[in-house]
């Protein structure tokens, strides 16, 4: 595992030479890891969509190569704008898939038609490559992190995470899992507990897969348990992605992330969120103002996996007709932030924290 080659599987390839991208059927994991090639705008808008892929700077890097597929067929004005609105809606609330629209709709505007397409490939490629280095940067400043709390007692250092910010959610290493892959890398011993992450059990599926594909000691826990495991005295740091930081520092993330801020809070355990820049909207004074995404009732109802014979079943588990509220993402106020984990640095969560990293992104 190097920088340049953060993880033995990769959530996203450009396979140089062609117009297709290469991505992880992360539906089908941790049972099978099967690769769909796609090279069509409106199979890439599905894949968004219907959450074959995932997570916020992956969302952004794909909604960026689907843009530039999108101009292969029509790099008028009109195309491009229909392009850009139609992958806009897939997912409303990672702010990462606006971010990168608008980037390549900036970077091809100016070109004659002909043109667009080629540059919008260049700069997909750009974030893509970006979103590494950045995981890579945010891994470096949360292992600081970790090495001062395994320099503090002895044993494992223990994390709690929450859905998956790992290599899965992004380009590279994960962003709440790079300090975690960089600190076992280094040797330090860590032991990581995994919330479940109902309804879609990302932490189930995806983020035990990966440690487990790194042979990172982790433990799975449901999602009510994360404030007894805390009161217990049994982690020392929760590390989170994020989908959307306001310029206030309020950080909106997977449904269940602020209950485990409460629970840190009350219980003196750090909290931090691991932040790549493109996940900053500092347009919104406050995380009241973020679009929480609702999803389909059907995930609440029911539960997917696959029995004892390997065969993919979904199974019911309420009673047909139960009313469901699926809100898919929550936001937890700034002042229960530890701090914010960026590429440029631990920042404080609040205007003046951000702005103190990123005085560009705060005009
Ligand atoms: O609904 P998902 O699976 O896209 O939600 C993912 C998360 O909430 C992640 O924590 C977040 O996108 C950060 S990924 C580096």
């Amino acid at each position: 595992m190097t920088a340049a080659d953060p993880a033995p599987y990769r959530a996203l390839v450009h396979p140089a030479g062609t117009r297709r991208i290469d991505v992880i059927d992360q539906r089908a994991l941790p049972h099978a890891c099967t690769t769909i090639g796609i090279d069509d705008a409106d199979t890439a808008a599905l894949a968004i969509r219907a959450m074959w892929i995932r997570g916020a700077p992956l969302i952004g890097a794909v909604g960026a190569y689907a843009l530039a597929l999108a101009l292969d067929d029509d790099a008028g004005d009109a195309g491009l704008a229909r392009a850009h609105q139609a992958l806009d809606a897939t997912r409303p609330t990672a702010v990462n898939l606006r971010w990168a629209l608008d980037r390549v709709v900036a970077a091809v505007s100016p070109l004659p038609a002909e043109a667009r397409a080629a540059a919008a490939w260049r700069e997909a490629d750009a974030i893509a490559a970006e979103d590494v280095a950045a995981n890579h940067a945010i891994g470096g400043h949360g292992l600081r992190l970790l090495r001062e709390l395994a320099a503090r007692r002895p044993g494992p250092v223990r994390v709690m995470t929450h859905c998956n910010a790992g290599a899965l959610a992004t380009c590279g290493w994960g962003t709440a899992t790079a300090p975690i892959f960089l600190a076992h890398a280094e040797g330090i011993a860590l032991h990581v507990f995994v919330s479940e992450t109902r309804p879609r059990l990302q932490g189930a599926n995806l983020t035990a897969w990966e440690l487990r594909q790194r042979g990172i000691p982790h433990t799975l826990f449901v999602d009510g348990a994360s404030g007894l495991l805390m009161q217990r005295r049994d982690v020392d740091i929760v590390i989170v992605g994020a989908d959307r930081v306001a310029r206030n520092g309020d950080v909106c993330n997977k449904i269940g992330t602020y209950d485990k801020a409460l629970a840190a809070a009350d219980n003196g355990v750090p909290f931090y969120a691991a932040v790549p820049s493109p996940t900053l909207d500092p347009a919104l004074a406050s995380g009241a103002m973020i679009p929480i995404e609702a999803r389909d009732a059907d995930e609440v109802l029911s539960v997917a996996g696959v029995d004892r014979q390997g065969r993919a079943a979904r199974v019911t588990v309420a009673p047909a007709g139960t009313q469901v509220v699926n809100y898919a993402f929550d936001v937890t106020p700034a002042r229960l932030v530890t701090g914010l984990i960026t590429e440029r640095g631990v920042a404080v969560a609040s205007a003046e924290g951000i702005g103190a990293l990123f005085p560009e992104r705060m005009r």
